[in-house]
């Protein structure tokens, strides 16, 4: 009966339960816009919707077949411009983005109406101004996927962000009574383990296309452990009292 009076999710108070399940659920809403997103900056490196392997070797080691510009204008940034003129810049940087066709045959024009907007020096977006040709001429060179400097920010982001994130559901999810120590920590300290694959398979993965598996493994490892405490937590929160309760009032009512 000792075991009762051990901090645990299920005995909690209801203000501590709103606490704790407001921070879940907004934190799993969270992650699902994340999946949304890597499906529209990722997800459509190979021109097509949905996350595959290819989408991961094209982000992070590059098409080296092509350029980024013509990536992007196959993907995220194809409804950007009409087709015509997406086409005419593709045309373009295939026949090697020449700095006097870009001034002659419109080029310049039809970055000025469909891109500029977006990309400029004062938008605040981290992306490329284009209103500069030397940026543009970069971009048409062969795509070598995520630059270095572009790795390094996303991935500290990453590794601060993701963490505190764990330390909270981790937090709560310790307080979970019914799940054994062992297993307990081994899922606490998992989702670490997984970023720091994940993460470094990004940095692997630039350099030989093969680690895009790692990707998807730490990634979606990752998730599985966020999932399962998620559940686990809310589970002891909300359900297991209940059938505490149902089974005490079964028997007072004997
Ligand atoms: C509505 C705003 C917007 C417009 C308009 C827009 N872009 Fe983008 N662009 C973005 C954002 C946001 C990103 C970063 C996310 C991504 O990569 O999808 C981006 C990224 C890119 C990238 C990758 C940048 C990099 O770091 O290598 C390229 C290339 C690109 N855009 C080309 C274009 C071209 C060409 C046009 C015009 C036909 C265009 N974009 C119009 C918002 C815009």
């Amino acid at each position: 009966m000792a075991q009762a009076h051990k901090l645990n999710l299920c005995s909690q108070g209801i203000a501590l339960k709103a606490l704790f399940s407001g921070y879940l659920i907004v934190v799993a809403i969270g992650y699902l816009m994340a999946v949304v997103q890597i499906q529209f900056t990722h997800g459509m490196a190979d021109g097509e919707m949905g996350l595959s392997v290819d989408d991961i070797v094209y982000s992070y080691y590059g098409k080296r077949s092509g350029s980024a510009l013509e990536a992007k204008l196959n993907g995220s940034m194809k409804l950007m411009a009409p087709e015509a003129d997406r086409l005419k810049i593709i045309n373009w940087v295939h026949k090697g983005a020449d700095e006097q066709a870009f001034y002659d045959n419109g080029i310049r024009k039809i970055f000025d109406t469909n891109c500029v907007s977006c990309h400029n020096a004062s938008s605040g977006l981290p992306i490329p101004d284009w209103t500069k040709f030397e940026t543009i001429a970069k971009r048409a060179e062969t795509d070598t996927g995520a630059s270095f400097s572009s790795l390094a920010r996303v991935s500290h982001i990453h590794l601060f962000g993701i963490a505190f994130i764990f330390m909270f559901v981790g937090l709560i999810f310790s307080l979970a009574a019914g799940v054994p120590k062992v297993l307990k920590s081994v899922v606490i300290v998992m989702p670490y383990i997984f970023l720091i694959i994940d993460i470094s398979s990004w940095w692997l993965t630039k350099l030989n296309p093969n680690f895009a598996y790692l990707v998807i493994f730490g990634g979606g490892a990752m998730a599985l452990s966020f999932a399962f405490m998620w559940i686990v937590s809310m589970y002891e929160m909300w359900i297991m009292p209940r059938l505490h309760h149902d089974s005490r009032d079964a028997l007072l009512d004997e």
